[in-house]
């Protein structure tokens, strides 16, 4: 910057004409004022420059505290998501051992309350079949039938409780065996064509030729579920046909049981697979039962690596369809409960 300044004594010399000493005057005078410009020009940049390293500064401060902010409030949130596993993971103990506790103490007071309900079930149809010359009036012939009627009933609540407990719990071990589906199918049928002669229903058992002669499997735990199926079927059929049909699907077999009953309306095909779930309070009062046979087959089934479907139509009827894995040989199903 120095050297573009004009020196005023250099430049002028005492012997040139007044005129001149003006226009070297006017021209120093123009040179100083174009320094000056040049100056102020100068001095503009630098204060813009100074200003956007100002402003760069400021901008950058305030991203390192946005960015500190932001740690802080990671680290936060991670704290908290921590605490908040452990607390998912104290509850999640606790409701497991609840659970264990359930089942225990529901298999417990099951077996407890088996054996003297066996007896009183035992002994007053032994009566009602005036074995040993028991002799008792209308009376209390009304009185024992109830007495056996509850009692049967009772055993049953009983009995449900005990299977489902099992599978909750873990303590279903399936007996894997080899077996003959049709044989087995043939024992239903001798089971339940009782129940259904008794109601004046027809009931008929289908069977594919095509049927493996055996397959491995835990027969009872299968029976449980076909004659749980087939119970249901028999109950909610006024009129008409239950049939069981055993076909082979390739790699699995399928049990299927249909009636011709009430049917099962859309909205509580999935609930009824739950425990305690019935369609609705009118089901309960007419056709007793208590909700837990439907979640006994759906837990054997899957416990079993199968799956089960339902198929129905208000007052047509239902179609509940087991598909089992075939296994023609033994190997182990995982639990998939
Ligand atoms: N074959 C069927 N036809 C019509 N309704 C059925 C049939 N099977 C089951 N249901 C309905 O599903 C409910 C649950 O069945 P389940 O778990 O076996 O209980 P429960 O027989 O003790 O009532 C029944 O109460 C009934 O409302
Ligand atoms: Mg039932």
């Amino acid at each position: 910057m120095g050297q573009s300044l004009v020196d005023v004594n250099n430049q002028i010399s005492p012997a040139a004409s007044t005129n001149d000493q003006i226009e070297k005057l006017e021209a120093t005078i123009k040179a100083l004022q174009h320094d000056n410009a040049k100056l102020q020009q100068q001095l503009e940049d630098s204060t813009l420059e100074l200003q956007a390293t100002v402003d760069e500064f400021l901008r950058s401060d305030n991203e390192r505290k946005r960015l500190v902010n932001d740690i802080d409030e990671y680290i936060r949130v991670d704290l908290e998501r921590q605490r908040l596993i452990k607390e998912l993971q104290a509850a999640k103990r606790l409701a497991e051992e609840n659970s264990r506790l359930k089942s225990e103490f529901l298999s417990t007071m099951s077996h407890e309350l088996r054996t003297p309900m066996n007896a009183i079930e035992g002994f007053t149809s032994i009566m009602l079949s005036r074995m040993g010359g028991v002799e008792f009036n209308e009376k209390t012939e009304r009185y024992i039938t109830r007495v056996n009627i509850n009692s049967k009933r009772l055993l049953q609540l009983i009995n449900d409780f005990l299977d489902l407990s099992r599978v909750e719990s873990g303590r279903l071990e399936l007996a894997y065996q080899p077996f003959s589906p049709v044989d087995l199918a043939k024992r239903w049928q001798t089971e339940i064509s009782i129940l259904a002669e008794k109601k004046n229903i027809d009931f008929e058992l289908i069977l594919d030729p095509h049927l493996p002669e055996t397959v491995y499997g835990d027969e009872e735990a299968i029976s449980k579920v076909a004659i749980n199926l087939l119970g249901n079927a028999i109950k909610f059929t006024e009129q008409g046909k239950v049939s069981l049909a055993l076909s082979n699907g390739g790699e699995n077999w399928q049990i299927s049981v249909t009636d011709t009953g009430i049917g099962i309306p859309p909205h509580a095909r999935e609930y009824v697979f739950e425990e305690f779930r019935q369609v609705d309070q009118t089901s309960k009062r007419k056709y007793g039962g208590t909700g837990l046979g439907l979640a006994i087959v759906h837990k054997y089934t899957r416990t079993m690596g199968g799956t089960v479907t339902l198929q129905s139509e208000v007052n047509i009827g239902s179609t509940f369809t087991v598909t089992l894995p075939i296994q023609t040989k033994h190997e182990s199903v995982e639990s998939k409960q």
